[in-house]
């Protein structure tokens, strides 16, 4: 499995989720609360993939390291914004001003992941390395979901 496919499948999962949620209203809770709940599923095991396997294998070379030490920079930002729309209520215009700026944040994040730091990854790696991260970030997920299942 191609590293970059499989975490570019997640981004467009991702994205779907976002486009969903900007689509609903403060009088729609219910379904906020459902697909918010999906969102961060999503999202907080995606982040953790690439925080265990895919960055710290970047974060070793000269081409990709400072792109990698914005990204790690940039999940945090990500999860704080994350953390306050999971406590406050959804119900507010407030809340969907920090969703639009979660959303903002993702979608810069994404771009330069896709972007910038792919095409780095590209020049450092060996398509072989490519291959086997790809491998290690398909089987973490595949762990993971058993473990939430179970
Ligand atoms: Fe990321
Ligand atoms: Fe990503």
């Amino acid at each position: 499995m191609n590293a970059f496919t499989l975490l570019k499948a997640d981004h467009e999962k991702v994205a779907g989720i976002l486009e969903t949620i900007a689509e609903t209203t403060e009088r729609a809770v219910k379904g906020r609360d459902e697909l918010f709940a999906q969102l961060k599923a999503e999202l907080d095991l995606h982040a953790m993939i690439e925080e265990e396997i895919f960055y710290p294998a970047l974060e070793e070379t000269d081409e990709a390291r400072e792109i990698t030490l914005e990204a790690y920079e940039e999940h945090r930002l990500v999860k704080q914004l994350l953390a306050e729309l999971e406590a406050e209520p959804k119900d507010t215009e407030e809340w969907t001003a920090k969703f639009t700026v979660l959303k903002e944040n993702i979608e810069h994040h994404v771009e330069e992941e896709e972007g910038e730091m792919f095409k780095k990854a590209r020049e450092a790696l060996s398509e072989d390395e490519i291959e086997a991260l790809g491998d290690r970030l398909e089987e973490a997920k595949r762990q993971n979901k058993a473990a939430a299942a179970a």
